[in-house]
């Protein structure tokens, strides 16, 4: 038997070293060795930015200069403004994401020493709300919004551009917490892919698109817009566990569960569930909020499978009014900080990352000249 069927999807393969993050058994979620609940309940997502970039917290000082330098990238160019508009109205807003990335990249490229991957990093994290923002109120309210605003965070920042309204206290509090809980996961695909392209020697923005790339799709960072989706599939608790249950008699796959690290339950989610759970305020959100805990009850009883952070993220999202096709942009500013640690730390001792594989194809065929192909 080969090797590849053991190690299918890299599972438990040790890829390198990392001075990160620990996830898992053993250690728990830890980000550069703190706590992630000690991290989700006394920092604010700048913070631990800061920390999972620079490998320290930050001080006082440190932190509001960070903060101001954040807040000064929030503005955009008319060259990057053309290009937004000219993004089609119907593009899913990862693309956009990919694409406003892509273009920054051409207008504002990181030095060919790498000499500003720090400032280049500061601009993602700063414009990515604004360039979201920006080409979604163009194509959907015909306005051109300006970035100028008095949140001194990336959390509130975000929210009062989407909504056009000074946010309310706990919902910052709720967006500062799941941007910080998103932050970093150790080496998931779309950090390993960002490594993967720092490993070439790649600029600053190809590795972070490397990332926003394998972040899109379902079984990673789309799961939560997947789990919002699936949840609103249902009327009642009572339709979501007759719905599930044949789902899983289909083996369906149901997003926003399960994980390849963990085995009893994601940390993050018990942080993630209690600020859903508070922002449930509403009877239709009360009633989402049951189906939610209905599947969550029918995964565990019937599979032992645990919701992982995507599936009350997509819920606390949505009771902050934020559309669905943003939850995992969402995913992008905050993991933008992971992704860009991981790529200082791969550039800081590269080796290109080039694995093999097991050949399981046809051997020594003769060639068939073209005329005797049929
Ligand atoms: N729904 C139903 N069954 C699931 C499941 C889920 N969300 N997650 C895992 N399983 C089952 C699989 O069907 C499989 O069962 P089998 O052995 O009887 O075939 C078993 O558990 C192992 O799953 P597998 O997909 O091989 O494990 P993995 O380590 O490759 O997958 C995920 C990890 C995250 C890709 C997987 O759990 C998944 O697809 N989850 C849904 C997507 C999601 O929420 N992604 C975000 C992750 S943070």
């Amino acid at each position: 038997m080969s090797n590849t069927k053991k190690t299918g999807g890299l599972a438990g393969v040790v890829a390198g070293e990392s001075a990160i993050c620990t996830v898992g058994t053993g250690h728990g979620l830890n980000y550069r060795g703190y706590d992630i609940y000690d991290l989700a309940n006394n920092a604010i997502f700048e913070e631990v930015a800061y920390l999972l970039i620079f490998g320290e917290l930050p001080t006082q000082k440190e932190l509001s200069d960070y903060k101001k330098k954040l807040s000064n990238e929030r503005d955009l160019s008319d060259t990057l403004k053309t290009i937004l508009e000219n993004i089609p109205k119907n593009a899913h807003p990862m693309d956009v994401m990919r694409t406003a990335s892509s273009a920054l990249g051409c207008i504002e490229p990181e030095n060919e020493d790498f000499s500003n991957q720090n400032e280049i990093l500061i601009k993602l994290l700063g414009k990515f709300s604004s360039m979201l923002l920006y080409w979604y109120h163009f194509h959907f309210h015909n306005e051109k919004i300006n970035t100028s605003s008095e949140q001194d965070t990336i959390a509130g920042f975000f929210l009062e551009k989407l909504h056009n309204k000074p946010p309310k206290k706990e919902h910052i509090d709720c967006m500062n917490v799941s941007l910080i809980l998103y932050a970093e996961h150790e080496f998931n695909a779309s950090t390993f892919s960002a490594r993967i392209s720092a490993s070439t020697l790649s600029d600053m923005y190809s590795n972070i698109i490397s990332g926003i790339c394998a972040l899109r799709g379902p079984l990673h960072g789309g799961a939560n817009e997947a789990a919002f989706r699936l949840v609103s599939l249902y009327k009642n608790a009572d339709e979501a566990r007759v719905g599930i249950l044949d789902k899983l008699k289909n083996k369906d796959k149901i997003m926003g569960f399960g994980h390849r690290v963990y085995t009893t339950k994601d940390p993050r989610n018990v942080v993630i569930k209690k600020y859903a759970k508070e922002l449930s305020t509403t009877k239709e959100f009360e009633n989402f909020f049951q189906i939610s805990e209905m599947i969550e009850k029918v995964m565990w009883d019937e599979k032992k499978i645990f919701p992982n952070l995507d599936f009350y993220s997509a819920s606390s999202y949505h009771f902050m009014g934020i559309p669905t096709d943003f939850f995992t942009p969402l995913f992008i500013i905050s993991r933008t900080a992971g992704w860009g640690a991981h790529i200082i730390e791969q550039r800081a001792n590269n080796k290109l990352i080039r694995p093999s594989s097991t050949y399981i194809g046809v051997d020594n065929r003769e060639f068939i000249p073209m005329e005797k192909r049929i």
